[in-house]
């Protein structure tokens, strides 16, 4: 009898990343995967790198040195056509104030997303209003403006997958929230490999949500290079 043992490849793989504003390199060798239905937490400082190294994994910044691949497609050499693919179906960021229309209910912010990837409008309405209630939210009624941080982070999380994307990117995405939300919005973010089968990539300073996440890693600033990525 012949066991398979396929282990899928990670669908986010960077290896020996750089990021350098200028002539200063922010982050240097900082190597880490993540798979579907698995997630990453990367733990550091308030200016350690955190968000540059998403911004990189986002495509915003271009690699200093070292490869980001998604999917075995670099994201610096994807094509226009590819890029846009990637953006608007196969990643959702939650930022850390969620940033949302203010003047549009819930359901509207994320049917934005919705619509620019091109979903057919009947089924970004459905999605997002199952995902909406999915997360404890009532999807209209009420403008962002008018909602408590932790609802407004929760309506950023649907945002974030209503195109169902392969992986899902938070940075910081209790920062702003008093504790009484934060438990709330950080179960609603643990929960997203396991109930949505993404990929999670997550940066915070806060340790203990950190710990919660499958595979941890710490980045060191240094105190004059660039900051380096370890296993927490
Ligand atoms: N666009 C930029 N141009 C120049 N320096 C930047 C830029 N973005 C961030 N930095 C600097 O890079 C360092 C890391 O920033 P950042 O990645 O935002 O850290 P974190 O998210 O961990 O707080 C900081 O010193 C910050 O001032
Ligand atoms: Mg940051």
């Amino acid at each position: 009898m012949t066991t398979v043992t396929s282990e899928a490849a990670p669908i986010l793989e960077v290896c020996d990343l750089a990021v350098r504003y200028r002539r200063r390199r922010v982050v240097d060798g900082v190597s880490f995967a993540v798979g579907l239905g698995d997630g990453a937490a990367i733990l550091g400082r308030s200016g350690s790198g955190k968000s540059s190294i998403l911004s990189a994994v986002i495509g915003l910044v271009k690699p200093a040195a070292g490869t980001i691949r998604f999917d075995g497609h670099d994201v610096a050499r994807m094509s226009r056509s590819q890029r846009e693919q990637y953006l608007r179906h196969e990643i959702g960021v939650v930022f850390q104030h969620g940033e949302l229309f203010d003047d549009l209910e819930a359901r509207e912010n994320v049917m934005v997303a919705a619509l620019l990837a091109e979903m057919d409008r009947d089924d970004a309405y459905e999605r997002s209003t199952t995902l909406l209630r999915d997360l404890g939210l009532e999807p209209s009624g009420t403008l962002v403006r008018d909602m408590s941080g932790g609802e407004r982070q929760r309506v950023a999380i649907a945002r974030a997958l209503v195109t169902s994307p392969r992986l899902v990117i938070a940075d910081e995405p209790t920062g702003s929230l008093d504790a009484e939300f934060r438990d709330i919005v950080a179960e609603h973010i643990l929960d997203v490999p396991r109930r949505w089968g993404s990929a999670l990539l997550m940066v915070t300073h806060d340790e203990a949500l950190a710990a919660r996440v499958g595979t941890c890693y710490r980045l060191l600033a240094d105190q004059d290079g660039p900051a380096q990525l370890v296993t927490a």
